[in-house]
């Protein structure tokens, strides 16, 4: 069982969970968070729905272990097949897609463009939650990138890479911004927001829908509303674990601006049969 001591648990398929534990982080300094990154299967997003939730069910496992308060699926490709997950934590799921409709829905806007994974584009999962919520009638366009999440992976501070992941943002974000004219974009992947300062050099005044914000503010209403906020004076820690490459972990949450970072600790990977 958990309590307010508890940690708060951040799941993803690698580094892209970063960007909503910066925004946990800033929202939430008194928390303690336990990160799982999956380095060894990444991109969960070229893989099929049954490897996906067994994958995604493994790091459930590893939380609940743990005994989190609160888990945040950061991952917006395992948010699709969370449903089949649920049932491993016996705490709350935040779900990313939940948290990017909801943000989405609420904006002006009538013409909303998504970018996110093949799988999260071919589930159609954005549009329906988003055409759901509206209360406009609200056009979605969807983009399903292979390649950019991987791109942005292993990139961060190389020139090179970081161009290259440029040159893939133009190819997959170009005909939805320049010739449908989308009015904003969600960043329907936890990678994207990590090369946001890119996107807004690109596209500048495109307004761009960030799940972690709309994430980070979730969490802390439930946690305000159940008394389960950390009363611990002092700011709380982050533990990274990750089945990939522990020293590439450390220097990403680095290079991110994560803060308080108790250890990074290597974890085995489920193995794929
Ligand atoms: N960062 C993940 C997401 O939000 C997916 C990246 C991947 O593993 O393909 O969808």
């Amino acid at each position: 069982m958990f309590d307010q001591h508890s940690p708060v648990g951040v799941l993803d398929s690698g580094i892209g969970g970063f960007s909503v534990v910066r925004q946990v982080q800033r929202l939430l300094p008194g928390e303690n968070l336990l990160y799982f990154g999956d380095g060894a299967h990444i991109p969960y997003g070229n893989h099929g729905e049954k490897t996906i939730a067994a994958m995604a069910r493994y790091m459930f496992r590893f939380m609940e272990e743990r005994g989190v308060k609160a888990l945040l699926v950061a991952c917006n490709t395992i948010s699709c097949v969370v449903e089949q997950c649920r049932d491993v934590v016996s705490c709350p799921v935040f779900s990313a897609v939940q948290a990017g409709a909801d943000a989405a829905a609420r904006l002006e806007a009538d013409k909303v463009g998504v970018i996110s994974t093949v799988f999260t584009h071919n589930s159609r999962i954005y549009p329906k939650k988003i055409q759901a919520l509206s209360p406009r009638k609200v056009v979605v366009l969807s983009c399903g990138c292979p390649d950019l999440a991987r791109l942005v992976e292993h990139s961060l501070g190389d020139p090179a890479g970081m161009a290259r992941v440029e040159e893939n943002l133009r190819l997959e974000l170009d005909p939805m911004v320049r010739k449908e004219g989308v009015e904003c974009c969600v960043l329907g992947c936890t990678h994207y927001p990590l090369v946001a300062d890119s996107i807004h050099r690109l596209y500048p005044g495109l307004p761009l829908i960030d799940p972690a914000e709309e994430m980070a503010r979730s969490l802390m209403t439930y946690l305000d509303r159940e008394r389960l906020s950390n009363p611990q004076r002092g700011p709380g820690t982050l533990t990274v674990y990750t089945t990939g490459d522990v020293a590439e972990y450390a220097l990403r949450a680095r290079q991110v601006g994560l803060e308080r970072v108790a250890g990074v600790e290597f974890y085995p990977p489920m193995e794929i049969v």
